[in-house]
């Protein structure tokens, strides 16, 4: 099972400078939530963005064209090709966590079962968008608004879609 969790504003930016373009820790906790215990793929550059170290308690597998490229860490797995990422998805019983960035959503776009998205309204600046995506293939089954405190300044919801 293929899902894809992802942080958007309301334009569809999800990124500045190779991290978040907002600081919001209740979609941290909620990312946190759906997937520890699991396995997140991400791209090279989402990758080296968190500092090069995979998130705890996570398995991360790391898509690059490098074949050469390293990560001496027991819980990273390094892959070449996103066939490699959707075999081993396929023989896993957990869920598999796409976890970006841009050109990462993009690879898997016709294999999601499930999104995760969070919408945060503001005005961000930034350099990466989610990409074009046909969200007519699912039907949003779930939104809830997040609450907005002193560490959470941003209106924000949380969607769910499953594809029909
Ligand atoms: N808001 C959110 O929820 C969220 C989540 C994640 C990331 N982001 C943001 O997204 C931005 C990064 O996105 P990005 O699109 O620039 O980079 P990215 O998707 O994180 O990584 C791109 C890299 O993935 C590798 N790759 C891409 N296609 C591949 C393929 N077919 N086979 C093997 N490897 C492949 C390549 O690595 P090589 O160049 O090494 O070959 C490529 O440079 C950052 O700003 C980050 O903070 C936001």
């Amino acid at each position: 099972m293929l899902i894809a969790i992802w942080a958007q504003a309301e334009d569809g930016l999800i990124g500045r400078k190779g991290h978040l373009p907002w600081r919001l820790p209740a979609d941290l906790q909620f990312f946190k939530q759906q997937t520890l215990g699991n396995t997140l793929v991400m791209g090279r550059k989402t990758f080296e963005g968190m500092g090069g170290r995979p998130l705890p308690g996570r398995r991360t597998i790391l898509l690059t064209h490098d074949i050469s490229y390293r990560v001496d860490h027991p819980d990273v797995l390094v892959m070449h090709t996103p066939e490699e990422v959707r075999q081993l998805a396929e023989q896993l019983d957990q869920p598999v966590f796409i976890a970006g960035g841009a050109q990462i959503y993009q690879l898997f776009e016709p294999y999601y079962d499930l999104l995760l998205r969070t919408v945060i309204e503001g005005d961000f600046a930034g350099d990466a968008y989610f990409p074009p995506f046909d969200f007519t293939s699912y039907e949003l089954v779930e939104q809830t608004d997040g609450i907005v405190d002193e560490k959470n300044k941003y209106p924000h919801h949380f969607e769910k879609w499953i594809r029909k």
